[in-house]
């Protein structure tokens, strides 16, 4: 395409910001959001980037992992959180099965942007480049997401670190710099082992942003759950809990079952 359309001027400048944040050596926080009281609580705190996470199946929805999540879900909830957002750069996460074909990549992004994403992400490197350029060329911001591919745990038997041979680290840094050369704005890195994380982060000129992926990224993502302990069912190691949400709740609800129980009935 000679004229590629670009993203709305407050998306392009909440993106040079990031990039901005990556050059001067600024690390950029990321966490995600699935509702509009998270979202707001988030963003006036001022976490640069808030990611409507397809995890939401697993920590809102109880699935058992994030392969059933549906269009519908991510629009639903991307709607509460872009209602809730002023500052962050709201990013939609593309569900598992949504982006097959670059078509269907297109008319799924546009619906997730419609619902008030401000860019949006997608699982992998080469092997869906044609769908995110022709995202990225309908003017549609695009963050990649490399290593760990949450939506491949049933094909891959689990959660498993990547990068762990040089075979391994140079897919991912090949995945990485074409995501890169299609004009993705920054890119995801999970659960890979340290040194990769390090090293496609010299190498990249756009942020990388990490999770489970040591520190020596231009940023971190978290999972909202995980760091105010709304999940307590299951916390990644990498994870560091700075509150207890689910002891409060279960706190105040027995205080509030005790307080009603202590009333008298009329009569
Ligand atoms: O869905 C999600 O929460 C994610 C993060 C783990 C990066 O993709």
């Amino acid at each position: 395409m000679n004229n590629p359309l670009q993203p709305p001027q407050n998306v392009a400048d909440k993106l040079s910001r990031l990039q901005e944040m990556c050059e001067s050596g600024e690390p950029i926080t990321s966490l995600t959001a699935y509702d509009y009281p998270t979202g707001r609580l988030l963003d006036e705190a001022g976490v640069d980037i808030l990611l409507v996470g397809d995890s939401l199946g697993m920590v809102v929805l109880g699935y058992e992992d994030t392969t059933s999540v549906t269009m519908p879900e991510m629009i639903h909830h991307t709607k509460a959180v872009a209602r809730a957002v002023k500052n962050a750069l709201v990013l939609g996460d593309m569900p598992y099965c949504s982006y097959d074909t670059p078509g269907q990549a297109l008319e799924n992004a546009r619906s997730l942007v419609a619902a008030g994403a401000e860019a949006i992400k997608m699982e992998g490197g080469l092997e869906i480049l044609p769908q995110v350029e022709r995202v990225i060329n309908h003017g549609i911001a695009f963050i990649g997401h490399v290593g760990m591919l949450p939506q491949h745990v049933r094909e891959e038997g689990g959660y498993k670190k990547k990068g762990k041979t040089p075979e391994q680290a140079a897919a991912i840094l090949d995945d990485a710099l074409a995501l890169q050369e299609a004009g993705a704005s920054a890119v995801v890195l999970e659960s890979m082992v340290p040194a990769v994380a390090e090293t496609l982060t010299k190498e990249l000129t756009i942020p990388t942003i990490g999770i489970g992926a040591g520190k020596k990224t231009n940023g971190q993502i978290l999972v909202i759950s995980d760091v105010i302990g709304s999940f307590p069912w299951f916390v990644p190691a990498f994870a560091k809990q700075r509150a207890n949400t689910a002891e409060e709740t279960t706190r105040a609800t027995l205080e509030y079952i005790a307080a009603v129980k202590a009333t008298k009935p009329v009569g």
